[in-house]
């Protein structure tokens, strides 16, 4: 794997989510592999769960991590071709990331959207220009649009305790206090649409995912027969893609309950975390037998060793 930015750039997903598995049942089972092997993670955004696991999957490795806290203790970067730079922006991407390069042999790059300009969001001008200009393997730890080492994890967890060859998994829309990127739902169908399963997302009329990622999953706007034999809930909340960034609905009728996690097939509840009590999910739900968000953060480590596994086999055929 050369880059890991979206599911596009695996090539096998069963042969990478067996090597998670693997790593699992032995995390030091290639501690050599990453020897003086450097792992730069630039972070534009808040992190718990990427930037730990990340960095423990590294040293599972025997590689060595930098971390950067960009926001705070990075120039600003400006990334338009062309710019005139007499403003607040002290560097261009085209020198930063290529400075990074050097330095690095893998970088990772949380970068969240501004949730204002759409085209531009979805443009990815962060993470493309550092593929662009670093000239090293970049890794994807929360882009503006996709989450896809979030994904990789949400999958094998799924793998790991679904009790049917084809379970029904369900994407659903929860109420937020505050406009939320896509990057994880996005990402979600987009892995779920290439995995063997029954994929649903329910959502109030508004907040539709952009179709590049959501096709050909089933789209049902009651949430409640959405959840109906469902084997996995998976709730996250988003902004509208279509009304971009807007927050449409506060509906608490749409948070996750008791109640309707028995209309369920006994349904495992997932969320990527972090999580807002009694907003997204009710802590009856979140405190109970049926919830599995604390296994699906243990996978993200096991995820992330895969994904740098893979990127430092390729890079070493090279
Ligand atoms: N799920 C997830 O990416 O968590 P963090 O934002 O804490 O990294």
């Amino acid at each position: 794997m050369k880059n890991f930015v979206s599911v596009d750039d695996v090539e096998d997903m069963a042969a990478l989510l067996h090597m998670a598995n693997q790593y699992k049942n032995d995390p030091y089972a290639t501690p050599q592999i990453g020897n003086n092997k450097i792992l730069g993670l630039i972070f534009f955004n808040p992190s718990l769960r990427t930037r730990l696991s990340t960095q423990k999957a590294a040293l599972n490795l025997g590689m060595h991590v930098m971390i950067m806290n960009f926001d705070k203790d990075g120039w600003a970067l400006e990334t338009e071709e062309g710019a005139i730079m007499n403003g607040n922006k002290a560097e261009h991407i085209k020198e930063g990331a290529a400075v990074m390069g050097q330095y690095c042999d893998i970088i990772g790059i949380r970068s969240f959207p501004n949730l204002e300009d759409r085209d531009l969001d979805y443009k990815e001008v962060t993470i493309n220009g550092f593929i662009k200009y670093a000239g090293v393997p970049i890794v994807n730890l929360e882009s503006a649009v996709l989450h896809p080492l979030q994904s990789l994890a949400d999958l094998m967890t799924i793998e790991e305790l679904k009790k049917k060859a084809r379970p029904k998994v369900v994407l659903t829309w929860a109420p937020h206090v505050k406009a939320l990127p896509q990057s994880v739902p996005n990402s979600f169908a987009q892995w779920m649409n290439r995995a063997d399963v029954d994929f649903v997302i329910t959502h109030p009329a508004g907040y539709e995912l952009a179709p590049q990622f959501s096709q050909p999953a089933t789209i049902e706007y009651d949430q409640q027969k959405a959840f109906e034999d469902a084997d996995f809930i998976y709730a996250k909340n988003w902004s509208s893609y279509e009304n971009y960034g807007k927050i449409l609905s506060k509906d608490p009728s749409w948070m996750i309950t008791n109640d309707k996690m028995k209309l369920t097939n006994h349904a495992h509840f997932m969320h990527c975390l972090p999580v807002r009590r009694n907003v997204v999910v009710h802590d009856e739900v979140l405190d109970g037998a049926q919830s599995i968000v604390i296994q699906q953060a243990a996978n993200r480590l096991y995820a992330a060793q895969a994904v740098l596994k893979s990127i430092l086999d390729s890079s070493t055929q090279l």
